[in-house]
């Protein structure tokens, strides 16, 4: 078994899945960037090589919607890299629809990206990780969207609790094989998941979204999921771990 340690991030093609496979391969791990759009999975890596001309990448085109492709991207990883280490589920779709106007389609295929595909992704590397007798640690993106709603976000806000829930379920069902599985939730962060949002509200309005008065950076996600991977113990597992700048650690007042 090769010496590098292999992590598969999944959107890794823009925002926080971006941010986390530039800051894994900056800490000496070899990458595997999957996500739906093969030139946005080809400009992270452009910018990987460009900082750190040693990095272990492969881009692997997926969509985690697909159960096959799931399967497949960690079969791929472990042909080409020998191993699976680490796995961070970046890859989501976020598209508000007011519950009076959800289908059974809006819900499906956000549960079916949003949640079975962090479930297929994650249930595979883990097997691979168990075959590979070292250990692992498998992070989940979650949001904070798992625990508070905000308009227009039934489906989406179903699928980041259930996120949750799945990371204590994999904890428990992985306990004692050295994998370590926990959910990051965090608050509004400058990605182009919200860019939209973000291009319509003004700076007050902004400032009103956590007692930090600004949004989180991409690096300060990908920096925490680092040490998930790298550092954490083994004794953090089953967690969903909240980084909202305290966007869910204040009540409204008037
Ligand atoms: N930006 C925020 O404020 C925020 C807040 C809480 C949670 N999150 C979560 O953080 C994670 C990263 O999102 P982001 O903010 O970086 O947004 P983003 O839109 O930049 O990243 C999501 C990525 O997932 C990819 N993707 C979408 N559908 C896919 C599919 N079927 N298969 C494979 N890849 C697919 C997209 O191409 C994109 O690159 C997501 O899970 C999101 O739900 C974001």
């Amino acid at each position: 078994m090769s010496d590098r340690r292999v992590a598969v991030v999944t959107g890794a093609g823009t925002g926080m899945g971006a941010a986390c496979a530039q800051a894994l391969a900056a800490s000496g791990l070899a990458v595997v960037l999957a996500g739906r759009r093969e030139e946005k999975l080809n400009e992270t890596a452009a910018a990987i090589r460009a900082a750190h001309d040693d990095a272990v990448l492969e881009v692997r085109p997926t969509d985690v919607g697909d159960p096959a492709e799931c399967e497949g991207l960690v079969a791929d990883a472990v042909a080409r890299l020998g191993r699976v280490d680490v796995a961070v589920t970046a890859a989501a779709t976020f598209e508000p629809k007011h519950i009076l106007e959800m289908s059974a389609e809006d819900w499906d295929s956000c549960l079916d990206i949003d949640l079975r595909g962090s479930m297929l992704v994650a249930a595979a590397a883990a097997r691979a990780m168990r075959d590979g007798g070292e250990g692992g640690r498998i992070v989940l993106f979650s949001s904070i969207n798992g625990r508070v709603s905000e308009p227009e976000t039934a489906h989406y806000s179903a699928a980041k609790a259930a996120v949750m829930s799945l990371a204590r379920s994999m904890a428990v069902d992985l306990a004692g094989t050295g994998i370590a599985v926990n959910a990051i939730a965090p608050g509004w962060v400058d990605t182009p998941m919200i860019a939209e949002f973000v291009a319509e509200a003004t700076e007050e309005d902004l400032g009103r979204v956590n007692p930090l008065r600004r949004l989180g950076r991409s690096e300060e996600l990908a920096n925490f999921v680092v040490y998930l991977a790298n550092e954490a113990p083994e004794f953090l597992t089953g967690s969903s771990l909240f980084m909202d700048g305290g966007q869910t650690a204040i009540a409204p007042v008037p």
